[in-house]
């Protein structure tokens, strides 16, 4: 597929993009920093700029796409990751404009454009556990797609209006938006450089729901939802399948989720409900911290 992919240079963007141009996509990459990767394409722009959004989206890729002389191909999806990724990076407000106004200019263009598949990045944060001021516990769990989304922050705040914008893009329009609830990213390197840490100290991982998603995985997620059509509208969590420390759900429900309703939970599956993936667009994870660090968790860490 020709692909317009937003936010291409950043964390999760490089795995997912790196992972597409595997699969044989050909990737356009919007961004205010050039990604350096083989066969990627690069647009310096701003997505909270309308004109530059529906000008790349009417664009050519590369120069090779002048030597047909049959005009501009139309991108057949749009794949959006490009934010501010968190709080506390510019100001609350900011955060806000950038992603809520940045996502209404990119789907707006892509709809308006043609394009009949627009991938999303949402978070967990909407789930309002994220970035809570102190403790809040999930309703139930495992959390899955159907849970209460209420943060407090302006992140979140933006992502759950996000949500609601594409979903009422995808009313008018007919084409399929999936948006993903993506947890915590974590990159190859940062098996290593990271989870020792979380095992050693498993309330590090409380604002996460225990849950994370391999960079790799995140890819492989949005490649089934491109091969993936005719959902319409839809939201899923993605997450790798186990938790992202070595305690067993047991002791973690009784550990920090008493008094939570708990559903079917396997002694080492994620809090962060990824059925939903698996069973609309064939997601299956392949990665987990146990693959890389056995060692320390034989040993008991
Ligand atoms: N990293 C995580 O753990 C995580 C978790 C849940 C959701 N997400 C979401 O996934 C997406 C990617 O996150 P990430 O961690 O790779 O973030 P990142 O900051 O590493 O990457 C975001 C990219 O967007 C670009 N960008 C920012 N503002 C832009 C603008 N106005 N115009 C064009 N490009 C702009 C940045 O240059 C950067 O390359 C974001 O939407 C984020 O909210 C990330």
């Amino acid at each position: 597929m020709r692909i317009l992919f937003t936010g291409g240079s950043g964390k999760a963007g490089k795995h997912a993009v790196a992972y597409l141009i595997n699969r044989g996509h050909r990737v356009l990459n919007v961004d205010q920093v050039p990604l350096a990767h083989p066969g990627v394409d690069n647009r310096i722009a701003d997505i909270t700029d309308a004109g530059q959004m529906f000008d790349i989206m009417a664009s050519y890729a590369g120069y090779d796409e002048l030597e047909p002389g049959t005009g501009v191909p139309r991108f057949d999806a749009v794949v959006h990751f490009a934010a501010i990724p968190r709080l506390l990076m510019t100001s609350d407000n900011e955060c806000y404009r950038v992603n809520t106004l940045g996502t209404y200019n990119v789907i707006d263009a892509a709809v308006k454009s043609g394009v009949k598949k627009i991938i999303f990045a949402s978070s967990e944060t909407t789930y309002g556990v994220c970035f809570a001021d102190g403790e809040r516990k999930p309703d139930y769990l495992p959390i899955d797609e159907e849970h209460p989304v209420i943060p407090e922050d302006s992140y979140a705040m933006s992502k759950v209006v996000n949500e609601v914008t594409a979903r009422s893009f995808q009313r008018r329009s007919g084409c399929d938006i999936y948006g993903l609830r993506i947890n915590n990213v974590i990159e190859p390197h940062e098996y290593a450089q990271n989870f020792p840490a979380y095992l050693a100290d498993p309330g590090m991982r409380r604002r996460n729901i225990f849950a994370y998603i391999d960079a790799r995985d995140l890819g492989h997620m949005v490649d089934r939802c491109l091969a993936t059509d005719g959902l319409g509208f839809q939201i899923f969590n993605v997450s790798n399948d186990d938790h992202s420390v070595a305690e067993s759900s047991a002791a973690l429900i009784e550990t920090y989720y008493q008094g939570v309703p708990v559903g079917d939970i396997g002694p080492d599956e994620t809090f962060y409900s990824n059925k939903k993936a698996k069973a609309l667009v064939g997601y299956r994870p392949e990665h987990s911290w146990r693959m890389y660090l056995n060692k320390k968790a034989d040993d008991g860490a």
